[in-house]
């Protein structure tokens, strides 16, 4: 509709709703909208800032918001590893890796002492973006890793060889607060919870906060919550801004200003195996994680 004054409620197409994050002024939480400033050349690489993609909810947009940030980041020419941190192997499935025919993954580094991390990293077809894949063998080490000395770090070991090479390390977590989580918030300087736009979604985020609570406590005092991610943002309905509005009032400022607005056009991606960023380059969807890239950098939570 043509003259509609309400900011969000710009879009009529179906397969984009809500997704046209740049330019809602204010943002979906009633905020003004600030601008994120391209991101500067790096002259350097490196150390890392590595960063949880956490929520023990299934299907809530971890795995695409990992795959998708990570390649805006590296579209702004940061080095990105993207670590697989599911047995599922969506993430690496979605980056055009197959992990079922790879003899080596994640599960490897963590289960052998000197396995070497830069002989399983693997290539993607995004420049700057590198991938840590995994399989179903990485459900097993939830259980063998039990026994271990300092099984919380293990994922913090596994990575220390690389760090240095990366601008960015996004660890996209299983759902679930095991024992693989907890080594991905152990290893971890922030932490991004992926939400859902539905009534249901802020259940079980107050289990997940207290979670990273109890690891900085314990395991790793850096750990900081960078934001929570609002995913699947339908502007038509009255119910994804209450979602917000709520999201918003329970942890204020910790919700980014940046949305995901829901569109078919990210399963289409992942069926592709690939970025949004690159199978449809000019679509909102892949607008919105530029955005959201630009977002952790200004907010100093991304190189
Ligand atoms: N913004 C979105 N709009 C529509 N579908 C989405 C969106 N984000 C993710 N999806 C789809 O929802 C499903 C679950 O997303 P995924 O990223 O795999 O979640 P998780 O890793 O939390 O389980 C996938 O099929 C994915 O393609
Ligand atoms: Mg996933």
């Amino acid at each position: 509709m043509a003259g509609v004054s309400i900011p969000s409620e710009t879009s009529t197409d179906d397969t984009v709703s809500g997704a046209a994050v740049g330019a809602l002024r204010p943002d979906a939480a009633g905020r003004t909208m600030p601008e994120f400033p391209e991101p500067p050349p790096l002259a350097e690489h490196g150390p890392a800032r590595i960063i949880a993609m956490c929520n023990q909810k299934g299907g809530v947009g971890k795995t695409t918001s990992t795959i998708n940030l990570g390649a805006a980041l590296a579209e702004y020419g940061r080095r990105v590893l993207v670590v697989d941190f599911d047995p599922q192997g969506a993430a690496s499935v979605g980056l055009g890796v197959n992990p079922h025919e790879l003899d080596r993954t994640i599960y490897n580094l963590l289960m052998e002492r000197h396995a070497d991390i830069r002989e399983t990293i693997v290539t993607t077809g995004v420049e700057g973006l590198d991938l840590l894949p995994a399989n179903i063998d990485l459900s097993a080490a939830e259980v063998q890793l039990v026994g271990e000395v300092a099984r919380e770090s293990v994922l913090s070991r596994v990575l220390r060889p690389v760090t240095d090479d990366y601008d960015v390390i996004l660890v996209d977590c299983q759902p679930s607060l095991g024992l693989l989580t907890v080594n991905a918030l152990t290893a971890a300087h922030g932490v991004v919870i992926p939400l859902e736009c539905e009534f249901f979604a802020l259940r079980g985020v107050a289990l997940l906060v207290e979670t990273v609570e109890k690891v900085r406590d314990r395991l790793n005092p850096r750990l900081e919550i960078d934001g929570i991610l609002a995913t699947m943002y339908d502007s038509r309905t009255l119910h994804s801004r209450e979602v917000v509005a709520r999201v918003h009032e329970a942890f204020g400022d910790r919700l980014l200003h940046t949305i995901i607005g829901r569109t078919v056009k990210f399963p289409d991606a992942s069926v592709a195996a690939e970025p949004i960023t690159a199978y449809a380059p000019n679509h909102p969807g892949a607008a919105a994680y530029r955005q959201l890239a630009r977002e952790l950098v200004a907010r100093g939570d991304a190189a």
